[in-house]
């Protein structure tokens, strides 16, 4: 969604909020460069009575921390994989939640956390100034009701809109589980995205599945879903 928005024209910003950050690899960056990818420091934040503010501007951020990839596509990646004992991520969670703040100012401005699947970012409000929330879940019970527990938390927090996207469907019968069981708890599906033989065969080739073949049936509702979801809300996803 990111590349295909920046495509569109959006200027898009993606962050990769998951203690083990892939998003990069996704977005189709050297597996090269993941070694040195600089990591948002923990310094970012500076108490203030309004809460903790940022000490630099979203520009700032972005030119020290950064990587630009494919597309131009803008990534800050939250945390670091490979460091033992080094503590808890609050500050980052806070840290986070201001730049997705400062993130919304031009229209054509796009915003995209990438979490892991915990309810981590919205039990601690790291997405309270996201719009839109999309739960990507696959067509199995405990997939769905993670998603459907996500999707509560994510209108607790007052999130404009959120909605679930089925993803790896195989089947006519697993889309109507799926189907029957958003249904039954009053949730959108945002999009269907069928289960796409490609994206393991792009793995493997170490490129991302939208440059290794663009044309593989995942890529054209993921494609809808972009234009759909993050152009018309006002510039923020
Ligand atoms: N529609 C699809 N069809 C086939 N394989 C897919 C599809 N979507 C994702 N995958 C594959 O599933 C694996 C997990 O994908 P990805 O890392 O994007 O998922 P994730 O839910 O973000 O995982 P995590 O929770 O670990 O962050 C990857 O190997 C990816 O190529
Ligand atoms: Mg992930």
């Amino acid at each position: 969604m990111a590349r295909l928005l920046a495509r569109d024209g959006c200027n898009v910003l993606a962050i990769d909020g998951d203690s083990n950050p892939n998003l990069a690899l996704t977005l189709g960056i050297a597996a090269e460069r993941m070694s040195d990818m600089p990591v948002l420091p923990s310094n970012l934040l500076r108490r203030t009575e309004a809460g903790p503010m940022l000490t630099q501007s979203l520009e700032d951020i972005k030119a020290s921390h950064s990587v630009t990839g494919p597309d131009g596509v803008e990534l800050l990646v939250m945390a670091h994989p490979q460091h033992a004992d080094t503590g808890c991520l609050c500050s980052m969670h806070a840290t986070v939640r201001r730049i997705i703040e400062a993130a919304s100012d031009e229209d054509r401005d796009v915003c995209i956390l990438d979490t892991e699947a915990s309810p981590e970012h919205l039990s601690r409000g790291t997405a309270s100034y996201a719009d839109v929330m999309l739960a990507v879940v696959e067509p199995y019970f405990k997939s769905l009701e993670t998603g459907r527990r996500m999707a509560a938390l994510a209108n607790d927090l007052g999130l404009d809109r959120v909605a679930l996207v089925a993803n790896k469907v195989k089947d006519e019968r697993e889309q109507e589980a799926v189907e029957t069981f958003a249904a039954n708890h009053d949730l959108e599906i945002a999009a269907i995205v069928p289960f796409d033989e490609t994206f393991a065969l792009a793995e493997r080739a170490g490129v991302a599945p939208l440059d290794f073949n663009p044309d593989s049936p995942a890529i054209a509702p993921i494609h809808r879903l972009a234009m759909a979801w993050g152009a018309n809300v006002h510039g923020r996803a």
